[in-house]
């Protein structure tokens, strides 16, 4: 997987033809980055795309040509999946806050829901009119290691159903009319390129549904796996390994032949991130006590993920090879965390240059806070 999906004449001509800031996707970018997981994957794993991750329009329809299913956590993102048509089964909602609008469209359009408490469960039972299968998402006890943090387990959670509350609550569920629990959720990593740490997080997920299994008696028709599935941010990381991803998968349903409904994985950034590149110019550069800023047409107002994470999407500055300068690049909004990461970039670097940002086409746009400050809302561009 390259970091970028056009090369400097393509973004150049991208930046010409429809100004900047500009974020720009490549279809065919994305389209072998699903078949790369699709063809990794055992039988039997369902691919669902994260639709949080880039709801562009022509890339929901690219994907769902490939096949794939969708994850949707809101109405919007719903009626973004509404108009591919898709038939059921192909579409899950999962959100910790679900409104009574959601779940009335959810319903309308036989999405599997996925229970993030009791309350998911009690209304969607006194809404349905017919009999409704529901997972339930469940924040295990046990946590997975995701780089240094702990998720998916230990601590509170917002997301899910604690899973030491499981039995309780399938006990309650015996009274519900309409619903039936058929299936679980479990969202426990996060831009994770270890494989065998998603196994691990996979099989712990396999080990509790056959307890619920074996002593709740719970049929299962899917066990959905969650996304979290990691990409490289730069030449110097390792690329998440797919094919041993897919042959854990496998081994573990040789492990777990009791279990006979569908696995699911529902990753964004694994899809989407690599199709995307974010296009901007400089606006100055500048010195201060030591320090060389190059600062931006558009800053966390379009890239969010860089404050949050402190990673920075991997850069280059169009047309203008090294040698290289340390630079510390800030957007023009006024607060000071409006800052897109310490990178080199050419010591030469001159305002009106052009910088392209990859693995933009997850959680980029969708990510960013384009309205603070009021600047203008860059483009979006598709290119088949
Ligand atoms: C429920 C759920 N599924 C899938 C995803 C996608 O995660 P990723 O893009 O890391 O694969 C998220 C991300 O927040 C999520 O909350």
């Amino acid at each position: 997987m390259g970091l970028f999906p056009f090369d400097d004449a393509a973004c150049s001509a991208l930046a010409e033809a429809h100004g900047t800031p500009l974020f720009a996707y490549r279809g065919a970018t994305a389209e072998t980055q699903f078949k790369r997981l699709r063809e990794a994957l055992p039988k039997g794993v369902r691919l669902a795309y994260a639709v949080k991750a880039n709801p562009h329009p022509e890339l929901l329809k690219r994907f769902a040509s490939l096949g794939a299913s969708f994850d949707c956590a809101s109405i919007g993102e719903l009626r973004g999946v509404k108009e591919l048509s898709l038939p059921p089964g192909r579409i899950f909602f999962a959100g910790p806050g679900k409104r009574r609008e959601e779940l009335e469209l959810a319903l309308q359009m036989s999405v599997r829901i996925q229970a993030e408490g009791w309350e998911d469960l009690a209304r969607l039972d006194e809404m349905s009119k017919s009999d409704v299968s529901m997972n339930l998402r469940v924040h295990p006890a046990t946590g997975a290691e995701e780089g240094n943090r702990i998720i998916g387990g230990v601590g509170p959670s917002a997301f899910g159903i604690d899973e030491e509350q499981l039995p309780e609550i399938l006990e309650r569920a015996k009274s519900l009319r309409r619903v039936r629990i058929r299936g679980l959720h479990v969202f426990a990593a996060s831009n994770q390129r270890d494989a065998e740490k998603l196994l691990a997080t996979h099989r712990m997920v396999l080990e509790m549904a056959a307890r619920l299994h074996r002593e709740h008696r719970l049929e299962l028709e899917q066990i959905d796996l969650g996304g979290g599935l990691g990409v490289a941010y730069s030449e110097d990381q390792t690329e998440l390994d797919v094919k041993a991803l897919g042959q854990g998968l496998l081994q573990l349903r040789h492990e777990h032949s009791w279990f006979k409904g569908e696995l699911i994985l529902e990753p964004g950034r694994y899809l989407s991130a690599s199709c995307g590149i974010y296009l901007v110019r400089v606006i100055r550069i500048k010195e201060s006590r030591g320090t060389r800023f190059a600062i931006l047409e558009g800053g966390i107002n379009h890239l969010l993920r860089p404050l949050l994470t402190g990673e920075p999407f991997p850069v280059r500055a169009v047309g203008k090879p090294g040698p290289m300068a340390h630079t510390t690049l800030a957007g023009p909004l006024c607060t000071s965390l409006d800052r897109l990461g310490d990178v080199d970039l050419p010591i030469d670097l001159a305002p009106g240059d052009l910088l392209a940002f990859g693995h933009t086409g997850a959680y980029g746009f969708s990510e960013g806070m384009t309205h603070f400050l009021s600047h203008p809302i860059p483009a979006e561009i598709w290119v088949t």
